[in-house]
């Protein structure tokens, strides 16, 4: 009997431990020491028009490693877009690249990319790039049509809760290049997160098929041209786009880096981001246990998810939400149901085997 209740103390003490291993699993995306931070590969290649914001955004991006806990590769050459020069990225963020940034193999690669679950997100001009290619409109949701001069306009949030529009406020008046697309990215599967009040600018009069209320900035999880996906993968990874970005005021405010990091941060969070455990895309394989690290979560830096243990994946979901606090930390929480369960169930099992035996 003494010998069955030092069992049982054993085992619930290894079920609890394990379970809390299990049930939580936060995510802090400023783990500055930890090697296990997502990487990010930023191309800013560009055929034609060319913004003089590109280094501004560069040196925002390269700032925020200890910040937020991600680590950003700059990347201008083509050549880079095949699966060996892909395979160690848990992103690939394109930032204003225009016209034909990919040749044929690199298009290829980058498909296979998203088949694989890779990440990718897109800024401003992003839509700009290989207007040629439909599967390239497919991933990103739609292409750039036209835009009226750079002015102040007001940007709504739509009705979905996501953590790159939490803290933007209703009506939001912003200088930017108002980006109009051939077509509406809803129907490739955007679920649209930003959008732009038609009457709060000069718009001169244009009308465009890209529907209403006007998109501006989305996510797709996962875009189509993930599909087939590879083998042993069991969903692709997700896109963000931001149209917002033109010049370098707007890669010094706040608000907007917030937008985009939260985003981006919200886009990692899925099943397939292999710095979070969980996929197949990106960075050192094996990856190194990730090191317990004091929180140094406020309140705000919460998000409550949402999300997927184990690799299952749900769609994004409205609801989340990742807000980067002034600590940079952004913080999730899943909590295992099952999980709890299971446990319940077991010692359940564990205490009337013990008071029978
Ligand atoms: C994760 O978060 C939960 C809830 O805030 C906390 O109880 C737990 O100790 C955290 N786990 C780790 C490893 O930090
Ligand atoms: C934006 O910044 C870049 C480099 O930091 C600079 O060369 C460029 O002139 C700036 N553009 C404007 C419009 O001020």
């Amino acid at each position: 009997m003494f010998s069955s209740v030092g069992a049982l103390f054993t085992l619930i003490t290894t079920l609890s431990l394990s379970v809390s291993a299990l049930s939580y699993e936060n995510l802090t995306i400023n783990y500055p020491n930890s090697p296990n931070i997502p990487k990010i590969l930023v191309y800013t290649y560009t055929d034609g028009y060319r913004h003089d914001s590109i280094p501004t955004a560069i040196e925002a991006l390269a700032k925020g490693k200890k910040r937020w806990g991600v680590e950003f590769e700059f990347e201008e050459d083509k050549g880079r877009f095949t699966d060996e020069g892909l395979q160690w990225y848990d992103a690939i963020m394109f930032i204003s690249v225009t016209g034909e940034a990919l040749d044929e193999e690199g298009q290829k690669a980058f498909q296979r990319y998203l088949q694989n679950g890779g990440n990718f997100i897109g800024v401003h001009a992003a839509t700009v790039a290989l207007p040629q290619s439909d599967m390239y409109k497919q991933s990103i949701g739609a292409l750039f049509e036209w835009h009226p001069v750079l002015q102040d306009a007001t940007f709504k949030k739509e009705g979905v809760s996501h953590p790159a529009t939490a803290h933007i406020p209703d009506g939001w008046r912003f200088g930017e290049e108002v980006y109009y697309f051939t077509s509406d990215p809803r129907d490739n599967g955007a679920v649209v997160l930003l959008s732009v009040d038609e009457n709060s600018y000069n718009n001169e009069g244009y009308k465009s098929s890209n529907g209403d209320p006007h998109p501006i900035a989305w996510y797709i999880d996962p875009p189509k041209t993930s599909q087939p996906l590879a083998e042993g993968i069991s969903k692709g990874g997700r896109v963000f786009y931001t149209a917002l970005g033109h010049s370098n005021e707007t890669w010094q405010d706040d608000v907007f880096m917030e937008h985009l990091v939260s985003g981006l941060v919200r886009t990692l969070d899925g099943a397939t981001t292999k710095a979070y455990k969980q996929g197949q895309v990106g960075c050192e394989d094996p990856r190194p246990p990730p090191t317990p690290q004091p929180s140094t979560a406020t309140t705000e830096g919460s998000l409550t998810d949402v999300g997927e243990i184990g690799g299952v994946a749900k769609p994004t979901g409205p609801g989340g939400n990742v807000h980067l606090a002034n600590t940079a930390t952004a913080m999730r929480i899943v909590e295992s149901r099952g999980m709890g369960v299971s446990l319940c169930f077991v010692l359940g099992f564990l205490v009337g085997y013990y008071v029978v035996v």
